[in-house]
């Protein structure tokens, strides 16, 4: 049993003996830390941590973490790392003046990437996306969902959802894989959208699920993309099958998202830029969480999501990257900190809460990843020498992720490549 000792550590942040399944409202400014500690991780798996007077004499590996912070793995619970092109293109057309929906509406957007998505094959899908995985788990994320949504075909979802399934083989991290066949009408649908929702229902969440693809599915409901209504219908058809929803809601406008969402049962709903008070009262009432993605609203220069109204509310706020070629081409964990602190009045502490456990939640993995507790899996990183925790949003353009442990073993990038 190889055992992996950490000692000296200046913080050890988000450490709980009582581990919680979620933190929400007021709670999530209070996020358990430890000064001045050890941290003992044995056969992959946390072992015990405590005050370094208590430190054990020696394991396997030791590391000195002297004026350095252990933050359990970031938790990205809303990803589209599976894509054929980047799209700067439109990122200048923005600068230029044309908004995402206008560009989207000029078969720009997500048809875009769906057209040289289709055109791609599976090793290409797969070697692109297993960069951008690698690139993200060197920042910190130690676990994340995947959605397909740029194949708009039954034979391209499929495709997409393959290259997650192999990305799931060979990742040192978990993967969630969710079905977005309703990410966009494809343009050949335009003009008969009932086909385009007849297809995904009767024959790509069949076959998704004959091949057991998919986690969650997942629908863009929203102006301009799918209604309440065609959601509701996907969403039930997809429960059937026993897939949960987790879905994209009130990015572009108050469109009733969430709360279909919610009447769908949804792990998350999320998004959430035009959140009014309707909003926040049917997510009170309901176990959906609300997850925000200012990373998103940053590049698109749209409104940021009420976060501290949500928390005031007493939600528990879930932040993920949304990683993906239109709205977000980052897949950084801690600028999605950085920006929900400083553009969403989040305290640091709500942040990493959100960041971390409540990401976990968002995926069903609350019991193996999300915070540092015996048992979970020993996956977290430890940052440069660190003045303070509030640091770590403040410097917001620094890397400050020094080493990364997965399940028990330091990880670095050329591993995954031999
Ligand atoms: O989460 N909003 C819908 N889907 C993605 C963006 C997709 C794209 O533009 O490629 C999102 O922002
Ligand atoms: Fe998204």
């Amino acid at each position: 049993m190889p055992t992996l000792l950490i000692k000296n550590i200046k913080t050890l942040v988000q450490a709980e003996t009582a581990p919680r399944s979620l933190v929400k409202g007021a709670e999530m400014a209070a996020l358990p830390v430890l000064h001045d500690a050890y941290l003992l991780a044995k056969d992959g798996r946390i072992h015990s941590f405590g005050p370094m007077p208590e430190c054990p004499e020696t394991a396997d590996t030791v590391i000195d973490a002297s004026g350095r912070m252990v933050f359990p793995s970031w938790c990205d619970s809303h990803t589209h790392i599976v894509f054929a092109a980047s799209r700067e293109e439109e990122f200048v057309s923005r600068i230029r003046g044309l908004s995402y929906e206008e560009i989207a509406q000029q078969g720009g957007g997500i048809l875009n990437s769906a057209r040289r998505l289709q055109a791609a094959s599976e090793d290409e899908l797969f070697e692109g996306a297993w960069k951008r995985l690698q690139e993200v788990i060197s920042y910190g994320t130690g676990a994340i969902e995947i959605k397909s949504g740029y194949g708009l075909s039954l034979e391209s979802e499929l495709k997409m959802l393959r290259v997650i399934r192999r990305l799931k083989a060979v990742s040192p991290i978990p993967i969630k894989a969710t079905f977005l066949g309703a990410h966009a009408v494809p343009a050949e649908y335009k003009e008969r959208r009932e086909d385009y929702i007849s297809l995904i229902i009767k024959e790509m969440l069949p076959a998704v699920v004959a091949e057991n693809l998919a986690d969650y599915c997942d629908v863009f409901c929203d102006q301009g993309f799918f209604t309440v209504e065609e959601t509701g219908r996907i969403l039930d058809a997809a429960a059937q099958h026993g897939l949960k929803a987790k879905i994209h809601a009130n990015e572009l406008g108050y469109t009733g998202g969430v709360q279909a969402g919610i009447a769908a049962g949804a792990i998350s709903v999320d998004h959430l830029e035009y959140t009014g008070d309707a909003e926040i009262e049917a997510l009170l009432q309901s176990d959906t969480l609300p997850t925000l993605l200012p990373s998103c609203a940053f590049f698109l220069g749209i409104p940021y999501a009420p976060a501290r109204r949500m928390i005031d509310a007493g939600l528990p706020v879930v932040l993920a990257t949304d990683f993906n070629p239109g709205s977000s081409p980052s897949g950084r964990m801690s600028l999605v900190v950085a920006l929900a602190c400083i553009k969403m009045k989040m305290l640091p502490e709500e942040a990493i809460q959100a960041a971390t456990l409540n990401g976990a939640r968002a995926m069903e993995m609350e019991d193996t990843h999300g915070s540092i507790a015996p048992g979970k899996a020993a996956s977290f990183f430890i940052t440069q020498p660190m003045p303070s925790l509030a640091y770590l949003p403040y410097a917001f353009g620094t890397d400050l992720v020094e080493t990364i442990v997965l399940n028990g073993q330091v990880w670095s990038a050329s591993d995954s490549n031999k």
